[in-house]
């Protein structure tokens, strides 16, 4: 790497935080920790930006439970090119995710786009490693930015956003302002819209300088800011929403102690999940539900 290409030491705020999955699975790679799981690239990012693993994948279920929440984000990723084989994945926050490459393993190229955004910084750094191809571009895109995303959207594709670990991030009214943004351009555009993402429970959001993955982060200021408290209050927001389907499988496939953890703050609030992966459609009058 020469002295002007961009660093990953030199990212503020909540871009530090790509660190976290991406030393997790370069981690559970390399040590065999999740079954089969192997993501070579993340092994080679780690290696080729020095990302310190001792600070950002530090324990055994943080590096389980990000392994398990990609599994899952695959699945729904596949799941809707499957049903829409000419749509686009928009990821946003993408970091340095390999997800493009996992999915790409298991569904044929066909007439489907893939988009990772993320902010400037970031993509500075994901373009020296991942180059744009017919089916795959980079841009920067702050998530909170309805003009951009409604560009994206006026190309009148299926579209399936993906923000695994990114939402918990914003404050709620830009996280509010963002699926009322994309319900009502699904819409007004007829196309179908799906998201999958990750949700903290409000005491989760609280605590999250404890999170024994992000309390290692350089910049302290780092916390969680968006809490829910289960998926279906999205609808509240916009009521073309739907639930799909849901997972909690970054905790129960996190070990013992994150699963009894869950329970626990099950059984004291009438049964809300701790944290969650959701994946949401946007209803179209009179469609059916999608695969
Ligand atoms: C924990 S990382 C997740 C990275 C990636 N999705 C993954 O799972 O490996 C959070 C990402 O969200 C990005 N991010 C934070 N605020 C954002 C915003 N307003 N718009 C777009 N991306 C944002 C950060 O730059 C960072 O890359």
């Amino acid at each position: 790497m020469t002295a002007d290409q961009p660093t990953v030491d030199e990212l503020r705020g909540a871009s530090e935080t790509l660190l976290i999955p991406l030393a997790c699975r370069a981690r559970g790679s390399r040590e065999r920790m999740s079954g089969g799981f192997r993501d070579d690239l993340a092994e080679g990012l780690v290696s080729r930006f020095g990302v310190d693993l001792d600070r950002y994948a530090v324990d055994k279920p943080s590096i389980k439970g990000v392994i398990a929440r990609g599994a899952w984000f695959d699945s729904q990723v596949i799941a809707f090119l499957r049903a829409h084989p000419n749509g686009c994945i928009l990821s946003v926050g993408s970091g340095l995710n390999t997800m493009f490459e996992r999915v790409l393993r298991q569904i044929a190229a066909g007439g489907w786009h893939w988009i990772d955004t993320d902010l400037a910084p970031v993509v500075d750094i994901r373009r020296e490693v991942f180059p744009d191809t017919d089916m795959r571009s980079t841009r920067v895109l702050d998530v909170t930015d309805a003009e951009a995303l409604a560009e994206i959207l006026a190309a009148g594709r299926p579209i399936c956003v993906v923000a695994e670990g990114v939402l918990m991030y914003l404050p709620e009214p830009a996280v509010r302002t963002l699926f009322e943004t994309l319900a009502q351009l699904a819409l007004d555009a007829g196309v179908p819209c799906r998201i999958c993402f990750d949700w903290c429970s409000p005491l989760m959001v609280r605590k999250s300088r404890k999170h024994p993955a992000v309390r290692h982060t350089r910049d302290t200021s780092i916390i969680f800011h968006w809490a829910l408290k289960s998926p279906r209050d999205i609808q509240g927001w916009h009521p073309a929403w739907t639930l799909r389907a849901q997972s909690q499988a970054p905790m129960t496939q996190a070990g013992l102690k994150s699963r009894l953890f869950g329970l626990t703050y099950q059984a004291f609030t009438g049964g809300r999940w701790f944290y969650g992966c959701a994946a949401m459609d946007v209803a179209q009058a009179g469609s059916q539900r999608a695969p």
